[in-house]
């Protein structure tokens, strides 16, 4: 490695910005990550910024001398995306451009809407049936019209709903789950539990978004990044059940319910707008990603002991 692609700026400290510094810096890179809140937990070879990707001089800052930006930030509010959203992708975007950085974007998979073949690969056609969605796709088109005008050199990894180690955010698989897991009690599902559905393992979100900063054929597309599990949610519900020595018990909430609260309640009603994932099977094809770079997702019994670990979840003492 010389001296001038050493640096690498992650914009976004969450869920797979975190796990991302620490590969990076594993390797060798000097990381820069940035959120707006204060510096979190040291790590070695990662320097703390703080501040906001929407202020061009502090992100010119951020980028400076980086020979990849990556962007994992997301809006702190799941029903405020509108007028947030489009400022943290295009503040980062133009940031890298600015630096001559590579532009490597984590993304979901709202853009594509209710596909209409499973599993769906990265050349399904975007056809976007929520709000968020629209926005995902007007961003993803932005990015790629960038990329084409010779602006910035962008890679886009997108994952589906996440679980691991700390993953607060994350739809099904965050805290409260784990603590109703521990306690016996029963988790909340929404949407049909038995629905084939694809879930992300943080680190492997996070290994991936590295495999498209540091391959040059990564560059001017759009990959499925490893998915760690295709099963239905109830099967993975019973994997942590039964790994940390436990019988699932599911409660599912009725759709109409959820979509009743939305109605009032905005967190909900955001929620509630994307509940068709979880109505039909959403599975997603990662092979051409497999194929390419050869990376295997975690084995998933793997993945289900390091989630349950960081989440306290141990085996009940034997009576
Ligand atoms: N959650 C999922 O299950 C899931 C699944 C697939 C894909 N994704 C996608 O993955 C991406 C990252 O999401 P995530 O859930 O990993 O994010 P996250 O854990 O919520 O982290 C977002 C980070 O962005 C930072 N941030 C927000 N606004 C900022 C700003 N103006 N300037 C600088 N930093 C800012 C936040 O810190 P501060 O608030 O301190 O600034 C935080 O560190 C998103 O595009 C998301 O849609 C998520």
């Amino acid at each position: 490695m010389n001296r001038e692609n050493h640096i690498q700026t992650i914009f976004g400290a969450g869920q797979v910005g975190v796990p991302l510094a620490e590969m990076l810096a594993g390797r060798g890179f000097d990381v820069r990550l940035v959120r707006r809140r204060a510096p979190g937990r040291a790590m070695q070879g990662v320097t703390w910024m703080q501040g906001d990707v929407t202020d061009a001089t502090f992100a010119n800052d951020a980028c400076r001398g980086a020979s990849v930006v990556y962007n994992c930030t997301n809006p702190s509010d799941y029903h405020r995306w509108h007028g947030v959203l489009a400022p943290l992708f295009n503040g980062a975007r133009d940031a890298a451009a600015r630096a001559g950085a590579r532009f490597v974007v984590l993304d979901n998979l709202y853009m594509y809407g209710r596909p209409e073949r499973t599993p769906f690969a990265e050349d399904t056609p975007m056809r976007p049936c929520s709000e968020k969605g629209r926005l995902r796709a007007e961003l993803a088109r932005g990015l790629f019209e960038a990329h084409e005008r010779g602006d910035v050199r962008v890679a886009v990894g997108r994952a589906s709903d996440f679980f691991g180690p700390d993953t607060p955010n994350a739809a099904i698989f965050r805290p409260q789950f784990f603590q109703q897991l521990a306690r016996g009690r029963a988790v909340d599902l929404m949407g049909d539990p038995e629905q084939p559905h694809s879930y992300s393992y943080t680190p492997d979100v996070a290994r991936g978004l590295m495999t498209l900063g540091t391959r040059d054929d990564a560059v001017g597309r759009v990959w499925h990044l490893p998915v760690a599990a295709q099963l239905t949610t109830r099967e993975l519900v019973e994997r942590f059940a039964a790994a940390s020595g436990r019988k699932a018990k599911i409660r599912a909430i009725p759709s109409w319910a959820l979509r009743a609260v939305g109605v009032v309640v905005p967190l909900i009603g955001a929620v509630a707008e994307m509940l068709y994932q979880w109505e039909a099977p959403f599975v997603v094809d990662d092979s051409d990603y497999r194929r390419t770079f050869g990376g295997e997702p975690t084995p998933l019994d793997d993945a289900v002991a390091r989630t349950l670990t960081s989440y306290g979840v141990t085996r009940p003492l034997a009576a």
